[in-house]
């Protein structure tokens, strides 16, 4: 249906269209009954629908009406899998299209900067590649049924301490190479109907009253079409908001801003076509969902399944000595309050109000052929940090009768959640303290970790299995028992990389405390900054067993030579080399070898997941183009690739390269040269422009510097002298009367004009 809404604005009142920018409520917009406009309803977000009904608020206090709990991101995004995220989407857009829900508030794609971040659990990835494939792939699945998302919190929201006034400070580069892609590439690739600016600063500025980001970039670079809406009370100063591109402020503020925007309109401070624009904006996107309602029959019990199959093909197999799938037959003992109660989403404004929850021990219950093996004891609680004699007593001695343990353990709800951060980086001590005794009882030792983000594993050379299940949504128990006990082949792989100890990470010196948040570690995120310093790890990016083994091998590029206008395909034959059926992801990664400025050692650019028969090969492609290449340079404002040798890696893991390739790049774009006195001698080498007269210049200056008696030269070789002449400006052939000045401004000049 087409509407012409420049005619409905025009006959809409001033307080009405500044009305039209905040919401009604905590989830409704407003309406405007004379002119047809409804009130229509946005809602939590993102891994299954929040809808209060009752009394809202945006920390998940208050019920919400039951809906279906499907694994949040930090595993959703292990199955690197992007039809099954668009299948998941897909499924929670028929859920709010059914329930009345015109946008669903999602997905969360900041990058995991710390495991202490207390709100990892709903962000993707460290690494803004697969945060940004794997958003899109959902908004895709969402809006494919005509109801909205809203991609969230933009930008460089990476930590909850202070999370409303928190400057996070980075420069232009790490903010475009690391914190802006996901949002990028979704709203390039996916166009959500809105996007949810952060509550936090962005270099002094906040998020939700900055410009450049929210016009210049999102609308005037990237090309989004839809309209941006604050996160819960991010608003600061609202009018500056509307003039920087926030168009709905979420939630009501009781009409004080509204009034606001009237006063800057009638004092003239306000242009008003600055509102109108706006209220274009939030229309169009409550039209598109208006005009788009269809009877959308959903059960409950099928979406239920579809989160188990989403978290099977996710949870990832970390350590297996031969201990796992378990056979039927097997006496196993399962331990740890979480194998009863099991922790299965994060707290805040995601949480939702499950219809169903499965454990693994109800699971293993009704399943015939294993149940009479299982044995259960607590051995810990699972909501607590107490260590418990008796409990842990009954535990060992539970572990010591059986063949092998299986332990759940994990992170209590207090431990991570929305609204504050972690303080360690540990399991409770009373977990870590039960699994050391298990252990000595039971060599044949699994664990089963129940956790948002990353956990210290002081334990883990000593057990035989872990499956990390992060947090695995309603159905989780039944996820994890087909999973141990074989029913299921485990495909996933780690979205981060697990450090050994939180003073690992990158961030450790700079994360949260004070006013601002400094990124000192700048573009070295995750395993960026791990792989680059040649760190151990425990588990490095990308990793995950399956009960099959796999071999990569006739690694193909299309090209040995490419411009930055091409495209470059490459394709690798994977076939699964063992007795199971099993899917692998297959990574490529990209490291530059141009040697034109610092970067990480390697940057993921590809993956795809593929599902194979024993013995059955396939081929895998996939393409890149000059992005996959490129860095932000600042002297330009864009992505440059320099001319150059760049590596093509395909591998299992950031750590398991298999096959690799070289490609040269010849690059169209020269960056500007940057020429003055203070320029070095070395600089003018290492470009082509200016290579020829820094070689005579070079030249000058060494002779200058060369003595011809033998002791000096040993003392100072000619290699040494180059090197020091190297990093000389040009300004010191001057003073040291090598050159006059003006020989040396001539010289530049005839570069320049060149
Ligand atoms: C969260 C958002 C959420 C909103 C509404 C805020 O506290 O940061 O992610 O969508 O509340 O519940």
């Amino acid at each position: 249906m087409e509407r012409n809404l420049k005619e409905l604005i025009s006959q809409m009142t001033l307080e009405e269209k500044a009305g039209m920018c905040s919401g009604l409520d905590f989830w409704y917009l407003k309406n405007v009954d004379r002119l047809g406009i409804p009130s229509v309803m946005v809602s939590d977000g993102p891994h299954g629908l929040r809808k209060q009904d009752d009394k809202g608020d945006h920390l998940g206090i208050n019920d919400s009406i039951k809906a279906v709990c499907f694994p949040p991101a930090c595993l959703s995004a292990c199955s690197f899998d992007r039809k099954l995220m668009t299948e998941l989407g897909e499924t929670i857009g028929k859920e709010a299209q059914a329930t009345d829900v015109s946008i669903v508030l999602g997905p969360a794609v900041n990058i995991k900067r710390s495991p202490l971040c207390g709100r990892n659990f709903e962000y993707y990835s460290e690494d803004p590649y697969l945060a940004g494939e794997t958003a899109a792939a959902f908004i895709d699945g969402v809006q494919s049924q005509h109801v909205g998302t809203s991609i969230k919190h933009f930008a460089a929201n990476n930590q909850e301490f202070n999370r409303m006034s928190n400057s996070s400070e980075a420069d232009e580069r790490t903010l475009r190479e690391i914190y802006f892609p996901a949002f990028e590439t979704a709203v390039k690739k996916s166009q959500p109907y809105t996007v949810m600016c952060s509550y936090n600063r962005i270099n002094g500025t906040y998020a939700s009253e900055n410009p450049w980001l929210l016009t210049d970039v999102l609308r005037d670079e990237w090309g989004f079409e839809g309209y941006v809406m604050s996160d819960w009370g991010a608003v600061n100063e609202r009018v500056p908001a509307l003039k920087a591109g926030l168009e709905l402020e979420m939630p009501s503020s009781g009409g004080v801003n509204d009034q606001e925007i009237i006063k800057a309109v009638q004092d003239g401070t306000l242009d008003e076509a600055v509102l109108d624009r706006a209220v274009e904006r939030i229309l169009n996107i409550s039209f598109k969902w208006v005009d788009n309602r269809k009877e959308q029959p959903f059960t409950m019990e099928a979406d239920h399944d579809f989160a188990r199959h989403t978290a099977e093909q996710s949870m990832v197999l970390l350590k297996n000595e031969d201990v796992l799938p378990l056979k039927a037959e097997e006496k196993v003992a399962f331990i740890g309050g979480f194998a009863k109660k099991p922790r299965f989403q994060g707290g805040g404004s995601s949480h939702i109000n499950s219809f169903r929850v499965t454990s693994a021990l109800d699971t293993a219950a009704g399943m015939e052929e294993i149940s009479g093996n299982i044995t259960y004891a607590e051995g810990f609680p699972a909501d607590q940090d107490v260590y418990d004699e008796a409990l842990a007593a009954e535990a060992v001695e539970a572990a010591r009768k059986a063949d092998k343990a299986v332990i759940f353990a994990g992170l209590p709800d207090s431990f991570e959640s929305e609204g504050y951060d972690r303080t360690h980086m540990r399991l409770p001590e009373c977990q870590n303290r039960l699994i050391a005794e298990i252990i000595k009882a039971q060599p044949e030792t699994i664990i089963v970790l129940h956790n948002g983000s990353p956990v210290e594993m002081p334990w883990l050379s000593d057990v035989k299995g872990l499956l990390e299940a992060y947090l695995g949504g309603q159905a989780v128990g039944e996820a994890v028992v087909n999973i141990l006990y074989g029913k299921v082949n485990p495909s996933g792989k780690l979205a981060e990389t697990i450090p050994y100890k939180l003073s690992d990470n990158p961030s450790y010196l700079n994360f949260g405390n004070g006013e601002k948040t400094v990124y000192h570690e700048g573009v070295f995120v995750g395993y960026r900054y791990y792989d680059t310093k040649e760190m151990p790890v425990a588990f490095p990016f990308g990793y995950g067993l399956s009960y099959t083994t796999f071999e990569y091998g006739n690694l193909k590029l299309d090209k040995t030579e490419l411009t930055d206008q091409d495209t470059l395909t490459v394709s690798v034959d994977v076939t699964n080399t063992g007795a199971a059926a099993g899917k692998e992801i297959v990574q490529l990664y990209v490291r530059d070898n141009s040697g034109a400025c610092i970067r990480p050692d390697k940057e993921l650019k590809g993956y795809e997941k593929v599902s194979l028969e024993p013995g059955e090969t396939k081929t895998v492609t996939m393409t890149l183009n000059h992005r996959s290449f490129a860095w932000y340079n600042t002297d330009l404002k864009d992505w440059y690739a320099a001319s150059g040798k760049y590596e093509i890696l395909i591998g299992a893991s950031s750590r398991d390269i298999r096959l690799s390739e070289t490609v040269e790049m010849h690059s169209s774009v020269k960056p500007p040269l940057k020429l003055h006195l203070n320029t070095t001698l070395g600089e003018l080498l290492s470009d082509d422009r200016t290579r020829e007269y820094g070689e005579y210049l070079t030249n000058k200056m060494s002779s200058f510097f060369h003595s011809s008696s033998e002791e000096a030269s040993e003392a100072i070789t000619d290699e040494m002298n180059n090197a020091m002449v190297a990093s000389m400006p040009i300004r010191n052939v001057i003073s040291f009367g090598i050159c006059t000045k003006e020989e040396v401004l001539d010289g530049l000049n005839k570069i320049t004009l060149k």
